[in-house]
């Protein structure tokens, strides 16, 4: 049998194309399931473009075309079969949560332990627009910043993917959120919650006289020495954003931060959001309870994939998450 999906065997925009490939079989601990939806993140774009150059030695994994071909990992759907030692699951389960192998196709397959239930509160497109953007913002939040009650943070690329969930995660957190973004998704953030609010077209928020305990930055490429101008002597810049490309990428942030952090008396940090099914379940849970809204802005045909990854691109300008429905 063979399934339609959004496949590559080299990098690049043109290199990309909708193709039948064989149905894939779930291995031990892995589950098959039957996509519903698939949100496009950054990632996607790195893996298509093989960007940064020194990316390829090690996350994308190989230095000519990325594997595996297929490009997505966000994912929500039904599990239709399930692996060798794979428990958790049966078929039917309505299941969302990454899935590395890929998920801009028909049928993909995924590790047990990188899934949660799909509670039947959330819609597919939103418990699949949840799992990257989603993970990471919680990690980035609770674990890397460690954000406390009652601190201040301003968070960059507000209005997107990411930046959208981690303003409510923030204020669940009991910060004071100053949103970062274009005038296009001030209404959004403001209705998220945020505090206040920065159209970065008119207000360099670096250039104020606000002092935050922790920067999160999701977007905008500023420099490190401009983000660290915005935090209070010993807070936090959280960077975040990877969408500075040329061989190093976002990595050069890190380097620098290492050197630079002392001198500006700031602390400089760089994190992974983690699969895993805790976060996918508790992030779950508050959107089912009301506390988190996923923003899906826009969905597309699995046949538009592509365009769908264009939108996330670079600097990338989308508002909440973009989705591809098979
Ligand atoms: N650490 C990890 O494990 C991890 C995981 C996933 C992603 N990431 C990185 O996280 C970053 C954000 O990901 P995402 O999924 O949220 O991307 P996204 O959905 O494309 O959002 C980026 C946002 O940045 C905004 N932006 C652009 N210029 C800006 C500026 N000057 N100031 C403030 N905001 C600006 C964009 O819209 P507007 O211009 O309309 O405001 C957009 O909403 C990416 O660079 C990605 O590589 C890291």
């Amino acid at each position: 049998m063979a399934v339609r999906a959004i496949t590559q065997d080299r990098y690049g925009w043109g290199a990309v194309q909708l193709a039948e490939v064989p149905d894939p079989v779930p291995g031990t601990g892995e589950v098959l399931i039957r996509v519903k939806a698939a949100a496009v993140n950054p990632y996607d774009w790195h893996y298509l473009e093989g960007t940064p150059g020194i990316a390829r030695l090690g996350m994308v994994g190989n230095l000519r075309g990325p594997k595996p071909p297929v490009r997505g990992v966000d994912v929500s759907g039904v599990v239709e079969a399930v692996g060798p030692e794979a428990t958790r699951f049966v078929p039917g389960d309505e299941v969302f949560g990454f899935a590395y192998a890929g998920s801009f196709a028909d049928l993909t397959v995924a590790p047990e332990k990188h899934l949660a239930v799909k509670p039947p509160a959330l819609s597919h497109e939103e418990a699949g627009a949840l799992p990257m953007a989603g993970v990471t913002a919680l990690n980035g939040l609770r674990d890397a910043a460690g954000l406390q009650a009652g601190q201040r943070i301003a968070i960059t690329g507000a209005g997107g993917g990411i930046g959208h969930l981690a303003v409510q995660l923030a204020k669940w957190l009991g910060a004071h959120v100053t949103a970062v973004c274009s005038a296009r998704s001030a209404d959004l953030v403001r209705d998220l919650g945020a505090d206040e609010v920065v159209d970065y077209a008119t207000t360099d928020f670096t250039s104020t006289d606000a002092r935050y305990d922790v920067v999160f930055s999701n977007g905008g490429q500023y420099s490190l020495r401009a983000l660290a101008r915005a935090v209070r002597p010993g807070g936090l810049v959280l960077l975040n954003d990877g969408s500075k490309t040329g061989f190093a990428g976002a990595l050069g942030d890190m380097v620098l931060g290492k050197i630079l952090g002392p001198r500006l008396a700031v602390r400089v940090a760089r994190f992974d959001g983690v699969a895993n099914a805790d976060d996918l379940a508790l992030l779950a849970g508050l959107v089912a309870d009301g506390t988190v809204r996923v923003e899906v802005s826009r969905t597309y045909a699995l046949e538009e994939a592509v365009e769908a990854v264009r939108q996330v691109a670079g600097r990338g300008h989308a508002r909440g998450k973009i989705v591809v429905v098979p």
